[in-house]
């Protein structure tokens, strides 16, 4: 059996800006894997690369043994939700059956069956402004879903919700995914939630991008508490190796120092040494 997502030695380049210089990692079927990295290292490249909607500078990407290509059967979520303002929830989250030559009653069938999971049942009519945004982060999450995707790519979905309603979500994604078993790849920059999910964890480098670690963690996904000392380490080493790559040290702050000397100079306040 190939693994389910193969990435090897891959690059990719806009023009002269080198972004992925090579990596290479595999996603095992029915894992919940991580990747985590600082910003502008290529994680939503690589997302683009695995959709299909890019093709890597060198190297390859299968997915099944196979390029990705209209007919791999992926899921997606995003930061932004992407949901259709002018279709209600059950429509939204029935939207992507239709492409796969679902027929209506069971696209409607198939979206309610998620919309319950997700508590969302007595909302399929309203529309998806009506909803608060937590409400809104299900719906899209019921529509990737919805589709049963043989793999499910989700990039920084849960990047602007406040960290108690991010746990409520990661933890319905969990649920869906025990349900499931579907393969995920779960893009993120926040060390706690890798250390929640990934059962494989990959983290990049800063720009040009290269796999600096990947790290397994076996223990089971849907039993893991944020305080949990394995869950704790495993947060603080992801922390530490993100810093090694620069994250977290405000070298951009002390770039810009004696910029901002003169200007306090210019108020008349003190500049901190
Ligand atoms: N289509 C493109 N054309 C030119 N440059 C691009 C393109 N897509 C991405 N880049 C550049 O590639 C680099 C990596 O971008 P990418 O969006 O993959 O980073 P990221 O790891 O997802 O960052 P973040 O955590 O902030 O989302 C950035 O410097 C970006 O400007
Ligand atoms: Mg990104």
């Amino acid at each position: 059996m190939p693994p389910k997502i193969l990435v090897e030695r891959v690059a990719k380049s806009f023009g002269d800006l080198h972004v992925l210089e090579n990596v290479s990692f595999e996603v095992d079927e029915g894992q919940i894997a991580c990747l985590i990295g600082p910003s502008g290292a290529g994680k939503t490249t690589t997302f683009n690369l695995l959709a299909g909607l890019d093709s890597p500078s060198r190297g390859r990407i299968l997915i099944d043994g196979m390029p990705p290509g209209p007919e791999t059967r992926l899921g997606y979520m995003f930061q932004d939700l992407r949901l259709l303002r002018w279709r209600t929830v059950l429509e939204n989250v029935a939207f992507g059956l239709k492409a796969r030559g679902v027929v209506r009653g069971e696209r409607a069938t198939i979206a309610l069956k998620y919309l319950e999971i997700l508590g969302l049942a007595e909302f399929k009519d309203t529309y998806p402004h009506r909803l608060s945004g937590g409400m809104q982060q299900r719906v899209a999450m019921a529509r990737a879903f919805a589709v049963d995707p043989t793999l499910l790519l989700m990039d920084e979905p849960f990047k602007s919700v406040d960290a108690q309603l991010r746990l409520y979500l990661l933890d319905l994604l969990v649920k869906l995914w025990r349900e499931t078993k579907t393969t995920i790849l779960f893009i993120t920059h926040d060390t706690k939630e890798a250390a929640l999910l990934g059962t494989r964890i990959v983290v990049y480098s800063k720009r040009p991008v290269r796999v600096k670690t990947v790290l397994e963690f076996p223990r089971a996904v849907g039993d893991r508490a944020l305080m949990d000392k394995d869950v704790v380490e495993m947060d603080h080493r992801l922390l530490h190796l993100l810093r090694e790559e620069g994250v977290g040290s405000f070298d951009w702050i002390r770039g810009e120092a004696d910029q901002v000397r003169e200007v306090l100079k210019g108020l008349r306040l003190n500049a901190p040494e």
